[in-house]
């Protein structure tokens, strides 16, 4: 028996576009209502998908100006006796997102959450001879599920469709929910691999053949062809498979897209409570970390997009994850990085690296991490400067014309490249003339320039200076502001405010800490 609360639409009834990632010239966009979408995301936290929980997410989001929100299903909630799925939190969820005029990326916290099984129902953590755990290396179960069990899959395959079917059925014509996430951070936390008998007599054959070819390796035994990685590799194989199998399942009741995040592998040290470098203990083993993403892209077909987490707020390491994410056909997507001011500017570095959406975790108001009257700072400045051009960042973006700086110890002033056009950016103020720029003091600054035309660009930053010049001459000489008018877009067409000029302008388009704003510039060269 299906158990479902009955689900009341909204008054939207045209049917939109289904949401999906388009790839041209190795750009991507996630497509929403037919056109590219920025997703100014915001993840509530774990245990805030309930009723009692929800009226302190969205006034928590509306503050934030995110224009997505990601909430966890629960597979302990949705199907707590086999078979009887209980809906009720879906369509609050779906229903709740259309009255605050958002979008919702729906988390599916199945087999996998965090290297742990925590979130599967009591009926499979109570039968541990049907639903079999990981054995470790010293033959003892643990609190995971094994990747390696044909039953495990099934069960989460099931009641993965079934709420993708459910979903399909609430949201084929308005497509609130724009993306499905299939587990979270997947992986084993207390051992590299499945010790169990049957895994042991895999690990000892012939690796298979879709390996071997994704692979570009010759054939032999798992230890031979990938000597120490290969109880990783091992486990990351059968994991990938596992959740293909999930996925594509769910795709055939609901083709929109899907993607898996990651608990990424980090420096020794980067988390203190973690300071081992191995698989298993440093990171769940099996997931599509850093170096794994290879082999997930080629075994691991229905997923649109692996999703780094990224919870460093190193900038050599953070730069490094974002152009790792970003290349092997895949969409650079952050489905979760930390809430504190330190990350803020990396959503600029992001989209820098073509991303299609970046989502601070942990942002509602129950307390955990903020209260009523709290909230992100410096992420909600971007997103509340950032959501009104949204559409606009998305799609030029996706053309590929679509710069950002970031400031960091060192590099208060950065040059982006245009071709016949640079723009020099200094962040910091006061800039007094003469001397270099004095950067921001926690190094938050950032900036954003986007070409519209040949002599047209978009430009916005906060704590920043924008200059333009011509190669080899200084901003100023044989080439003119014809016109810097501040303003936004609205529904695509761009409305002017005001007119910049004089001490807004002539030293650079100036966006001091509490200016917030957008302008379009046009220049001439004489
Ligand atoms: C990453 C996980 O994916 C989230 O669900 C949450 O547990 C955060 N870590 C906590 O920081």
């Amino acid at each position: 028996m299906i158990l479902s609360i009955l689900f009341v639409g909204s008054s939207v009834s045209r049917a939109a576009e289904a949401p999906r990632i388009v790839e041209k010239g190795g750009r991507h966009a996630l497509m929403v209502d037919g056109a590219p979408f920025l997703v100014l995301g915001a993840q509530i936290n774990n245990s805030s998908s309930w009723a009692s929980t929800l009226p302190e997410v969205w006034p928590a989001l509306k503050d934030m100006h995110a224009n997505t929100v990601e909430a966890p299903v629960y597979w302990e909630q949705l199907e707590a006796s086999p078979g009887n799925f209980d809906f009720s939190t879906v369509d609050m969820l779906v229903q709740r997102t259309r009255e605050n005029h958002m979008h919702l990326v729906v988390l599916w916290f199945g087999t996998w959450k965090n290297g742990n099984m925590h979130y599967v129902p009591q009926w499979v953590k109570t039968d541990i001879k049907k639903y079999p755990r990981v054995i470790n290396q010293a033959g003892e179960p643990i609190d995971v599920l094994s990747a390696n069990s044909r039953a495990n899959l099934e069960a989460d395959k099931h009641a993965f469709t079934a709420l993708m079917h459910h979903l399909a059925e609430i949201d084929s014509t308005e497509h609130t929910v724009i993306f499905v996430q299939v587990e979270n951070e997947s992986g084993i936390i207390g051992s590299p691999r499945d010790f169990s008998l049957s895994s042991n007599r895999e690990f000892e054959s012939k690796i298979p053949a879709d390996l071997l070819r994704a692979a570009g390796k010759s054939p032999g035994t798992w230890r031979e062809v990938f000597g120490g990685d290969a109880d990783e590799v091992f486990q990351a194989y059968y994991q990938a498979r596992y959740i293909n199998e999930v996925a594509e399942a769910g795709k055939r009741e609901f083709n929109i897209p899907l993607y898996c995040n990651v608990w990424l592998s980090y420096p020794i040290a980067e988390l203190p409570e973690r300071q081992v470098g191995n698989p298993g203990i440093g990171w769940p083993s099996g997931g599509p970390v850093q170096r794994l993403l290879w082999l997930w892209k080629a075994l691991a077909p229905a997923l649109d997009v692996i999703g780094p987490d990224i919870y460093s707020d190193d900038l050599g390491f953070y730069t490094n994850v974002l152009k790792t994410y970003a290349t092997a056909g895949n969409a650079l997507w952050i489905p979760e990085t930390g809430n504190s001011d330190a990350y803020a500017s990396y959503l600029f570095l992001a989209l820098n690296y073509g991303a299609i959406g970046f989502s601070p975790f942990g942002v509602d108001h129950t307390g955990w991490t903020f209260s009523e009257g709290e909230g992100p700072k410096l992420h909600s400045e971007n997103f509340a400067l950032l959501e009104p051009i949204s559409r606009e960042i998305a799609r030029l973006n996706f053309e590929g014309k679509l710069k950002a700086a970031v400031d960091a110890p060192g590099q208060a002033e950065q040059e982006l490249d245009f071709g016949k056009w640079k723009a020099s950016v200094r962040f910091g103020f006061p800039q007094p003339d003469g001397r270099h720029a004095p950067g921001t003091p926690a190094h938050t600054g950032r900036a954003l320039v986007a070409q519209l035309s040949s002599d047209e660009f978009l430009v916005t930053g906060i704590d920043a200076s924008v200059a333009f010049h011509t190669e080899g001459r200084l901003p100023g000489l044989r080439m003119q502001i014809l016109s810097a008018e501040e303003g936004t877009f609205e529904n695509g067409v761009w409305k002017t405010s005001r007119l910049w000029n004089g001490d807004q302008t002539d030293r650079g388009l100036a966006f001091r800490k509490h200016i917030r704003t957008v302008v379009k510039i046009h220049l001439g060269t004489f």
